[in-house]
């Protein structure tokens, strides 16, 4: 399973790559508005940080005004991964970048029927929000597993990329789905490696190492 954050924050995004397990990064205007950066700067530098797909998301409503957008976006740098709105007009926008060769991420999905309209539009990534889909009171991860089913039923190419993740549990029956992608906010992929018996066994191994008074050299 490929890990994306979800962050338009460089520091946080330069501290996570850094670990060696991070793929790709997702923003979305929220996000850049978070961030206090002009767009188009703070997409370049995300990709020279990371090799993998940087998201960056158009906000145009029409097809014109997107591919208007995409194509200053695309041309920051080779991993720009195009963010269009799960529309009419995004999905007409998607066939035609991903037919360019152009890396298209599907956003604000809620459904497996839109789901199924952006594999067949040639999305790279399909981006169901299982967060806001739990706020509202349906099980998003619901979402994640018809997708899946779907997409391997006819052998779609299109990853799903969970987005709107909110807590640890989330990545976990992500991963038991056997979703391709997570994209998570920085602090919640960093809580993946806490325990508090890791803690606890690290403060017990080291009183215990303190009392042979040894060191290792
Ligand atoms: C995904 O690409 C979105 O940027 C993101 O996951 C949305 O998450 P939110 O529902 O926490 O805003």
């Amino acid at each position: 399973m490929k890990f994306f954050v979800d962050t338009a924050d460089v520091a946080e995004i330069a501290d996570l790559a850094a670990t060696g397990l991070l793929d790709g990064v997702t923003t979305n205007p929220s996000l850049i508005a978070k961030s206090g950066r002009n767009f188009l700067e703070v997409v370049k530098e995300i990709c020279g940080i990371v090799e993998g797909p940087v998201s960056a998301e158009v906000v145009a409503m029409d097809v014109d005004g997107m591919l208007r957008e995409a194509d200053i976006v695309r041309k920051l740098a080779p991993n720009v991964c195009v963010k269009l709105p799960l529309t009419l007009d995004g999905l007409k926008a998607c066939r035609k970048l991903t037919s360019e060769g152009t890396q298209v991420n599907v956003t604000l999905c809620f459904s497996a029927n839109q789901a199924l309209l952006a594999a067949k539009a040639g999305a790279t990534f399909i981006s169901p929000f299982v967060g806001r889909h739990d706020d509202v009171g349906f099980d998003g991860m619901d979402l994640i597993e018809d997708i899946r089913l779907i997409y391997d039923n006819y052998d779609f190419a299109t990853q799903i990329l969970v987005a709107s993740v909110r807590h640890p549990i989330h990545i976990l029956q992500a991963a038991k789905i056997g979703a391709d992608v997570v994209t998570a906010p920085p602090a919640v992929l960093k809580n993946l490696a806490k325990h508090p018996l890791t803690d606890r066994g690290l403060e017990q191994f080291a009183a215990d190492w303190a009392k042979t008074g040894q060191v290792i050299a």
